[in-house]
């Protein structure tokens, strides 16, 4: 209780320090990084609440798609029920699209998105044309064992097809461990790779990450 009060009055603070900032030096954008169930769209929802900052999932814009069953929709379904990646060049122009949609955002926090090296130098050039940058991108590492588990107790609630079986469960890790891990290095070489500990109570693991967007602003 007087932890997260005290959280609240942290981060209120910093939510200041980042409107101000934003003033003379535009936008501060955030990557949320990790693999399946590691807890990236639970934590960016409360970040870009917290932080007044525009959260762009790319898995949520997909299954909308697929939701309302348009023609890309239909196209990348199966692809998405194998745990599988959509190609580079349908997320990069969403998210494209999104960022041009926006432009008195504060910030965005991309969660899912950069999932290959070429996603994220895509990203760079959309950034760098609108006189911006990634600041930081932040991972969050979970062990193998507890990922399965969370995905698991998820799918006995929710309708992603992509929960329902281990395997695909195992894949979509697999996939992480071979295209998207790869992007890592691309950002600790930037020096904006900051891994945080996603293990334990969400309300710590939103404390830690705040923190830690606070050291980088
Ligand atoms: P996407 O929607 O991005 O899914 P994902 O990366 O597989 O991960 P999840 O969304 O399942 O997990 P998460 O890390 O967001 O965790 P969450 O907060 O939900 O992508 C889906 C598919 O779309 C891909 O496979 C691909 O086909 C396609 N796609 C998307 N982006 C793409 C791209 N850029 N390029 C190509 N293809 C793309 O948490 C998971 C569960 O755990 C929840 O039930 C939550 O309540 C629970 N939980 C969270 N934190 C905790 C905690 N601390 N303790 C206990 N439970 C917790
Ligand atoms: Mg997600």
């Amino acid at each position: 209780m007087v932890a997260g009060a005290i959280s609240g009055r942290y981060t209120g603070l910093l939510k200041i320090r980042i409107n101000e900032q934003h003033k003379h030096k535009g936008m501060t954008n955030f990557l949320i990084f990790g693999p399946p169930g590691s807890g990236k769209g639970t934590q960016s929802v409360k970040l870009a609440s917290e932080f007044n900052l525009i959260h762009l999932s790319t898995g949520d814009m997909l299954r909308e798609e697929v939701a309302a069953q348009t023609e890309l929709g239909r196209k990348v379904e199966v692809i998405m029920k194998r745990g599988e990646l959509v190609p580079d060049e349908v997320v990069i122009q969403m998210i494209a699209e999104r960022i041009d949609s926006n432009p008195r955002a504060n910030g965005f926090i991309f969660d899912g998105f950069p999932r290959t090296v070429d996603q994220a130098r895509a990203l760079d050039k959309t950034l760098a044309e609108k006189n911006t940058s990634i600041c930081k991108m932040l991972m969050l590492e979970v062990e193998h064992e507890e990922l399965v588990r969370r995905l698991l107790l998820r799918a006995e609630v929710s309708d992603r097809p992509d929960d329902k079986d281990v395997n695909i469960i195992e894949n979509r890790i697999k996939v992480y461990k071979e295209k998207t891990e790869p992007v890592i290095a691309y950002y600790r070489s930037d020096g904006k790779y900051l891994p945080v500990n996603g293990m334990g109570d969400i309300e710590k693991i939103f404390s830690r990450l705040s923190e830690t967007l606070a050291a980088c602003i």
